[in-house]
Parts: structure tokens; sequence; C-alpha cells
């Protein structure tokens, strides 16, 4: 079985399908980014798909905060899971550093 960076499971569900659906391409595309530095996928790839995340989580924590907010869901519980997705970003850059240390140690 492929190792993941993150695997998708019922504890991140939220019970609003948008969200779970847009959470789902987080991590997918978390995956893919994952996949093509254990590959060793050229610099461009690297960039085109951790660009796409960035992109992607950007947008999501727009749709997700307004979407909250309308909601009337308590601050203190947004600012939590504005964390998570945070922490998200820089495990990615952390992984994308790791790399690039790698390469010019080598
Ligand atoms: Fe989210």
């Amino acid at each position: 079985m492929a190792t993941k960076f993150i695997v998708w499971s019922k504890i991140f569900e939220s019970g609003v399908p948008e969200i779970d659906a847009e959470h789902k391409m987080l991590f997918e595309i978390a995956n893919k980014f994952y996949d093509n530095i254990r590959h060793g996928d050229s610099e461009a790839v690297v960039f085109e798909t951790l660009n796409k995340l960035v992109r992607y989580a950007e947008r999501h924590f727009r749709r997700e905060e307004k979407m909250l907010e309308e909601i009337g869901y308590p601050e203190d519980k947004v600012m939590h899971h504005k964390a998570q997705h945070q922490r998200l970003i820089t495990q990615i850059f952390e992984v994308w550093e790791t790399q690039y240390e790698i390469v010019e140690s080598v």
C-alpha cells in the first residue's frame, strides 16, 4: 500500500458535505505533493503542486470562515480550526524545506 502524508478518516468529518469535500481535496493535494517529493519529481512539478495546495487552502479558508460566521459558529472554535489549517500548511513547507536540505547536502 502506498504511503500517504495524511490519511482521511471519519474523525475529520464535520457533518457539512461541502466542507468535508474541500477538506478531502486538501488531503488529496497534500498527498500528491508528498508523492512528488518521494518520487523525486522535478522542481517545477513539486512547485506546481505546492502552489495548487496553497491556492486551494486559501480559497477554502475564506469560504469556510464565511460559512462558519454565517451559521454563528463560536469564535474560539473558528480560531482553533484556522490553527489546524495553518498547521497543515506549515507541515507541507517543512517537508519541502527538508527535501531541499537533503538535496543541498548531497
Ligand atoms: Fe477547514
